[in-house]
């Protein structure tokens, strides 16, 4: 090694070590977190045992507001499903308030698919698009969220639009079933509008979001070897999974989700999960949030992101940050146009 690049790593040892204790997740982004050596030890299970423990002792806390019936199907499957969540009139008006108007929007290519992205403010939004605004701050989504997701604070929400060609999934990485990182984490689609079984729909494989001993077993495995994985979203820490090793671990088939409009899906991405490949074009459109917290934080609330003046404002906050390049988003700008106009980039 050139004695320029030990002067960095001595200089930014400190910062890799002080990210243990935190949710980064990237193996190659990190040396400490990727050491194989340190993971042969126990690094990488130790970090996820830890998380655990903590996410059952804040779930138990968070749990006082969410029904039986929903922890339970949770308990089981990793994911929750709620058709018919608005009333008929709420939900019509509040497609009417999304479809009707154009956004500003941000685009990502992933392969052949483009995924638009409105972020969503439920501040400004009260004014003009009352219902829009009352599913974002409704009491029901953000208790679920906080429950699967294991922490308080305030969720990410926006509008997705994917659009995906024919058979264009197999460069989709959506398409291929994951873990988003090594501790539970929550995402929440609301959908616009009924997506079939060969509509690209979500898939989960039930029950993958326990924490077995076959799970540790297989992470250690990871773990050793991720730093040089040729998947690039595998060595930052979203481990994929092949078929084989999903049975290995003595887990079920994926299941595809298809939904009817009005149906709200919350699942634990700590959970193998994916987007069923298409067979035909397809485009659709969801309100999409996501909660990721700190794992190793022994409380629920104390949430900067939840303090007055920004927790109503966080998708101008992620734009503002994007600008000042201290929080790159892999979306770039497109305008303002109709959540129906064809991809931009
Ligand atoms: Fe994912």
């Amino acid at each position: 090694m050139r004695v320029g690049a030990v002067l960095v790593s001595i200089l930014k040892a400190p910062l890799w070590v002080a990210a243990v204790p935190t949710g980064a997740k990237s193996f190659v982004g990190n040396p400490v977190i990727g050491s194989a050596r340190l993971n042969r030890w126990g690094l990488h299970v130790s970090r996820i045992r830890v998380a655990a423990v903590l996410a059952g002792w804040r779930r138990r806390w968070l749990g006082r507001h969410v029904p039986a019936d929903q922890q339970a199907a949770f308990a089981r499957d990793g994911f929750v499903v709620l058709p018919d969540f608005l009333p008929a009139a709420d939900f019509a008006r509040l497609r009417a308030e999304t479809l009707d108007t154009p956004w500003d929007a941000h685009e990502m290519r992933q392969g052949s698919t483009v995924t638009r992205r409105i972020l969503l403010d439920s501040g400004p939004l009260r004014r003009d698009k009352p219902v829009l605004a009352g599913l974002l701050r409704s009491r029901k989504v953000l208790s679920l969220l906080r429950y699967i997701a294991s922490r308080g604070g305030e969720p990410a929400f926006s509008i997705q639009c994917i659009i995906a060609n024919a058979h264009g999934s197999a460069d989709d990485p959506q398409c291929v079933v994951h873990a988003d990182t090594f501790h539970s984490t929550a995402k929440a689609w609301f959908f616009l509008h009924d997506v079939g079984p060969e509509e690209g729909p979500f898939l989960y494989v039930p029950g993958s979001h326990a924490l077995t001993p076959q799970r540790l077993a297989w992470e250690r495995e990871q773990s050793l070897s991720a730093r040089t994985h040729p998947s690039r979203d595998h060595a930052e820490g979203s481990f994929r999974i092949s078929a084989e090793d999903r049975q290995r671990l003595g887990l079920p088939a994926p299941k595809s989700i298809a939904v009817r409009a009005n149906t709200l899906i919350v699942a634990d991405t700590f959970g193998f999960h994916g987007r069923t490949p298409s067979p035909t074009p397809t485009r659709r459109i969801e309100i999409y949030g996501s909660l990721r917290r700190n794992p190793f934080a022994p409380w629920t609330g104390l949430d900067p992101l939840s303090l007055p003046g920004i927790k109503s404002r966080l998708g101008s906050a992620l734009v503002v940050l994007d600008k000042l390049g201290i929080a790159r988003m892999p979306w770039r700008s497109v305008g303002r146009i109709r959540l129906d106009a064809p991809p931009q980039i």
